[in-house]
C-alpha cells in the first residue's frame, strides 16, 4: 500500500508536538490576532424575566443564587429541589440596586439557599416563573477540581475561553479579577452577565475585583458600586466586612481571595482580616491553602512590572509563615508559572505562584518578557487560556493550563504540586506564624 503523503505529514506533525509539546518551557508558537467585542443583539424580555443568573458559594452547604430582573417588583425567591419540574423548597432573600450617572439598573437579587447536598444536582427557578435553571452543588472531599481563568472581558476570545470551560469538568470557577471590562459604560455589566450565564448559573464562580471593576469617578461615583452590587460574595459568611476580600471552604481546601484595590497595609483592615481568617485554618480539615488576587507578585512580564510590589511587601511573609500552597493572580494578559518562590527567589516553603490573566480581554496580550527570564519563573507564554487545578487528594493535586486555540484535553502546560502540609514548612513556621498573629 502506498502511503498517504496527507496523513503522514499529519503524523508527523502530531510527533514532533508531542516531543516538544509538554516539555518547552518557551514557546515558539505563532499568536492568532485579537478578536472584536461580541455583538449583543437587542432581546427584549418581560420585566420580571430573571436575567443574569449566576451563583456563588454562601458558606457551608449553602450557595447564593443572584439574578436581575427590570421589574423592581418582582420577589427575591427561589424555588428548588432535586427533581426538574419539582420544586419542594423555597427561599427568600434580598435585593440591591444602584445608579450610576443615568444608568439605573435592575433589580439585583441575592438569595441564600440550603442546606444543600454535596455533589448533587438541584433544579431552580428565580422569582417563583421563568426558566428552569440547575446547577452542581460542589463536592465535600477530594477529588475536587477548579477552573481558573482571569481579565476574561466580552470578546470572541472570551467565548472562546468559555466554551473550552465549559467542556472541562469542574466543580467551582474562579476568576482572579477584571471581570467584564465594562469600564463605566454600565449596560456592558448586563452583556457580561448574559454571556457567562450558561456557566455561572451551573457552577459556583467566585470572584475577587481588578482593576476594571474599580469605576470610580472621584466626587460622583463611588469605587466598585457595580461590581459589588452584582457580584456579592461571601465576605460576611467569612467574617470580613467588605465585599473586596473573603474566604471559603470547599472540599478540604481554604480559598482567600484577597484585594489588590483596597488597602492592604499592616494596619489595614484588610490585613487584620487576613490575620483573623489564617488563624482559623486548620490545615487537618483543609490541607489545601490557595490565595488569589488580582496584581501578581512574581511577573517576568514587561507588562505591569512591580505594581504588586507593595502588597507583596506587606503581605508575602504572612502567607509564607502560613504555609500557603499555590496564589493566582491575574492583571497581565499572558500565562507564567513560578517554582515555589519567596522573598524574590526560590523557595521549597514558599507558595507556587502562577498568572493567568489570559482569559481574552478586548486589551489584548501582553507579548513583551524581561529578559533573561528570572530563576524562579518555569514557564511563560503570552496566549488566551485557562487554568484548571484538580486537587487529588490531601497531597497532589495537578495544575493544567489550556490554550485557547487547542482542543480543551490539549495542555500546554502541566505539573503536579504537593500540598505543604506534608513537608515540615508548617511545623517549621509555626513558630513565626503564631508571633505574627499575636502581634496588635
Ligand atoms: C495522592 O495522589 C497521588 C497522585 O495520584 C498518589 O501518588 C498518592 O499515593 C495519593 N495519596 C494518598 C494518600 O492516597
Ligand atoms: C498534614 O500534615 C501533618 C503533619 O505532617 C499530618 O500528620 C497530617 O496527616 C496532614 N493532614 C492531612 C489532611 O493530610
Amino acid at each position: 500500500m502506498k502511503p498517504n503523503p496527507k496523513l503522514l505529514l499529519v503524523l508527523l506533525t502530531f510527533g514532533v508536538v508531542l516531543v516538544t509539546g509538554f516539555k518547552s518551557t518557551t514557546a515558539d508558537y505563532v499568536r492568532p490576532p485579537p478578536r472584536e467585542n461580541l455583538q449583543f443583539p437587542w432581546n427584549p424580555k418581560p420585566s420580571s424575566h430573571p436575567q443574569q443568573v449566576h451563583i456563588s458559594l454562601a458558606g457551608e452547604k449553602q450557595i447564593r443564587v443572584t439574578w436581575i430582573t427590570d421589574d423592581h417588583s418582582a420577589q427575591s425567591v427561589v424555588k428548588y429541589g432535586k427533581q426538574s419540574g419539582k420544586y419542594d423548597s423555597l427561599a427568600e432573600g434580598e435585593s440591591t440596586s444602584y445608579s450610576y450617572f443615568l444608568y439605573n439598573s435592575g433589580k439585583i437579587h441575592h438569595t441564600v439557599i440550603g442546606p444543600l447536598e454535596d455533589d448533587t444536582i438541584y433544579y431552580y427557578q428565580c422569582g417563583g416563573e421563568g426558566p428552569e435553571f440547575r446547577f452542581k452543588t460542589p463536592p465535600s472531599k477530594f477529588p475536587i477540581t477548579f477552573a481558573v481563568a482571569g481579565d476574561l472581558g466580552q470578546t470572541g476570545w472570551t467565548k472562546s475561553t468559555l466554551d473550552h470551560l465549559d467542556k472541562c469538568k469542574y466543580d467551582v470557577h474562579m476568576i482572579p479579577g477584571d471581570l467584564s471590562y465594562a469600564d463605566f459604560i454600565q449596560h456592558k455589566w448586563d452583556t457580561f452577565g448574559e454571556l457567562v450565564q450558561p456557566l455561572a448559573s451551573t457552577r459556583p464562580w467566585m470572584v475577587t475585583q481588578g482593576n476594571h471593576e474599580k469605576e470610580h469617578i472621584p466626587l460622583i461615583t463611588e469605587e466598585f458600586a457595580s461590581y459589588n452590587a452584582r457580584w456579592k460574595m461571601p465576605y460576611e459568611e467569612s467574617g470580613s466586612g467588605s465585599n473586596l476580600y473573603y474566604s471559603f471552604d470547599v472540599a478540604g481546601v481554604h480559598v482567600i481571595m484577597l484585594g489588590s484595590y483596597t488597602d492592604y497595609d499592616e494596619s489595614s483592615d484588610q490585613y487584620s482580616w487576613l490575620k483573623a481568617d489564617l488563624s482559623k485554618v486548620d490545615r487537618e480539615k483543609t490541607p489545601w491553602l490557595i490565595v488569589l488576587f488580582h496584581v501578581p507578585w512574581y511577573n517576568s512580564n514587561e507588562a505591569h512590572q512591580c505594581e504588586g510590589d507593595n502588597m507583596m511587601e506587606s503581605m508575602e511573609h504572612l502567607l509564607y509563615s502560613a504555609g500557603v500552597d499555590l496564589v493566582l493572580a491575574g492583571h497581565v494578559h499572558a500565562y507564567e508559572r513560578s517554582k515555589r518562590v519567596y522573598g524574590g527567589k526560590s523557595d521549597s516553603c514558599g507558595a507556587v505562584h502562577i498568572t493567568i490573566g489570559d482569559g481574552g480581554n478586548r486589551e489584548g496580550l501582553a507579548h513583551r518578557y524581561k529578559n533573561p527570564k528570572p530563576e524562579w519563573s518555569v514557564f511563560r507564554e503570552a496566549s488566551f487560556g485557562h487554568g484548571e487545578l484538580k486537587i487529588v487528594n490531601a497531597s497532589h493535586a495537578f495544575w493544567t493550563w489550556h490554550r485557547n486555540d487547542d482542543d480543551e484535553p490539549v495542555k500546554s502546560d502541566e505539573v503536579w504540586i504537593t500540598s505543604l502540609n506534608g513537608s515540615g514548612c508548617i511545623a517549621e513556621r509555626s513558630y513565626e506564624l503564631r508571633k505574627i498573629l499575636a502581634a496588635p
